[in-house]
């Protein structure tokens, strides 16, 4: 967890790595209760979590052939129960743009999955401040000319007040207030993988997450000292974005 911070103030990063599409994909220990989890998920609330454009179809499809070139079980229409990691189709529009075309995102870290599809990358990530401006055209410049045949992974993180890995914002989830405890915070980590599917021209987006008591990244020193020099750093449009602002001197505090 510690490499996820950089020395320095804190700031949104592209923080690419190469990895393999087929390491990502395929099942990794504890898959078994994720995929429960998201049966249940998409069981209960389908239109949240599972939505398709016509234009994603042969996107899905594709995904699906090379699911089966890397081994992975996983087959299509029910994809989004048979595979752990939460996943979205993109393509470019005329102008360039990625476009969010459909996926299956059973553990959104609070935001509404179903409200972004149809919606260019620039439009999705206009909620997040000085994000389009500082790497909007890098990111787009990237995904629509990304290297094949090699996944492309990167990580967000964030802090929350319950370690439940659905935060969809109709859940209205415990938030982190200035009297939190620390055994009351839990530290989460979205590894992502960026992937061309090069036949559609379309991109993949893979998401895993991972889940850890604060207590947990206070007894790891490099990342105990990383998340306390975002926390000191980061600038307050941001706190507010990433939900931290009432606690941000509270979690420096548990921190220090
Ligand atoms: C290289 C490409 C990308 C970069 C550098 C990037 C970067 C980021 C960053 C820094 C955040 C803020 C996270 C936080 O600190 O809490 C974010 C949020 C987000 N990104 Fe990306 N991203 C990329 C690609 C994508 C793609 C392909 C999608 C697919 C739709 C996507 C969807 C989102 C969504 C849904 C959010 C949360 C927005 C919300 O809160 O409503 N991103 N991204």
């Amino acid at each position: 967890m510690d490499n996820l911070f950089y020395p320095g103030k804190f700031e949104f990063r592209m923080g690419l790595e190469r990895g393999e599409p087929a390491r990502f994909f395929r099942s990794h220990t504890g898959d078994d209760a994720l995929l429960a989890q998201r049966q249940k998920i998409l069981t209960d609330h389908p239109e949240r979590h599972s939505v398709l454009l016509p234009e994603g179809k042969p996107l899905l499809a594709e995904f699906a052939r090379l699911l089966a070139d890397w081994g992975t079980a996983a087959k299509p229409p029910t994809l989004g129960q048979d595979l752990a990691p939460d996943f979205l189709l993109l393509a470019p529009n005329a102008a360039g743009m990625p476009v969010l075309l459909g996926g299956c995102v059973c553990f959104p870290s609070s935001w509404a999955f179903e409200e972004k599809v149809g919606r260019p990358l620039d439009w999705i990530h206009a909620v997040v401040p000085t994000l389009n401006k500082k790497l909007g055209e890098k990111a787009r410049g990237f995904l629509t000319k990304m290297p094949v045949g090699q996944a492309w992974l990167r990580a967000n993180w964030g802090l929350t007040a319950s370690p439940a890995l659905n935060q969809h914002p109709a859940l209205g989830l415990p938030v982190l207030t200035p009297d939190i405890g620390l055994g009351d915070v839990w530290f989460r980590i979205e590894r992502q993988a960026l992937v061309a599917l090069p036949e559609t021209g379309g991109i993949l987006f893979g998401i895993r997450l991972e889940v850890f008591p604060l207590a947990e990244v206070r007894a790891n020193e490099p990342a105990r000292l990383g998340l306390l020099e975002a926390l000191q750093t980061m600038p307050d449009a941001i706190a507010d974005y990433k939900n931290l602002t009432p606690a941000r001197a509270r979690l420096i505090e548990l921190l220090g």
